[in-house]
């Protein structure tokens, strides 16, 4: 069976034979992608809720870091408002090494921009996390005294330390 509808595939107009491959592809050589994506995981979730989570994670760290940087761009930014900020960035700094179990990176069939280089370098991956919590921890402690110019000053070094895993680990998609 398999047989013959390669052989009618190869026959057919250009356009057709396109959709052939994917629909065999599809049928026979991924059954992956939802499959794979609804397969339970050590953390009890499914590798897709465990991405998905994860984004959403990565999406309130994202969210906090732009409120941070508006604040700090007005005359008398809400300090109030920065230092809940640092705490969700510390918060989450303290269990992003638990985001990226075995089985949820490119391969998943999830939409990720995770990269492989996770997996494949996870001491390289462990030492951007710890500078990560470091960098987390020591902005919170800034952030508590709620003083502006010391808040500012210690941005930077955060910032870094997000682009120091996105570097690295993340897909570019620029
Ligand atoms: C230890 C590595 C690491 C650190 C540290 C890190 N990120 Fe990321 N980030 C990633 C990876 C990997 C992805 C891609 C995740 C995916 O698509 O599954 C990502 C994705 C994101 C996204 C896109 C989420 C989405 O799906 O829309 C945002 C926003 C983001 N990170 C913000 C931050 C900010 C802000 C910081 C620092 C405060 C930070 N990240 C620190 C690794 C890291």
């Amino acid at each position: 069976m398999k047989r013959l509808s390669v052989y009618l595939c190869a026959i057919a107009a250009p356009l057709a034979l396109a959709a052939c491959e994917a629909g065999e592809e599809t049928a026979a050589t991924h059954p992956a992608a939802d499959d794979t994506g609804s397969m339970v995981l050590d953390n009890g979730m499914s590798v897709r809720a465990t991405i998905e989570t994860r984004q959403e994670n990565l999406k309130e760290m994202g969210a906090a870091m732009k409120t941070i940087s508006d604040q700090l761009k007005l005359e008398a930014p809400d300090v109030d408002a920065i230092y809940a900020s640092a705490q969700t960035i510390e918060g989450h700094s303290m269990n992003i090494g638990d985001w990226f179990p075995a089985g949820t990176g490119p391969d998943s069939g999830i939409e990720t921009e995770a990269l492989a280089n996770i997996w494949e370098s996870p001491d390289d991956f462990a030492n951007a996390v710890a500078r990560f919590q470091n960098e987390a921890d020591g902005f919170e402690a800034v952030a508590v005294t709620r003083n502006v110019d010391d808040i500012r000053a210690g941005l930077p070094s955060l910032g870094g330390a997000c682009k120091n895993c996105h570097d690295q680990f993340r897909l570019d998609t620029n």
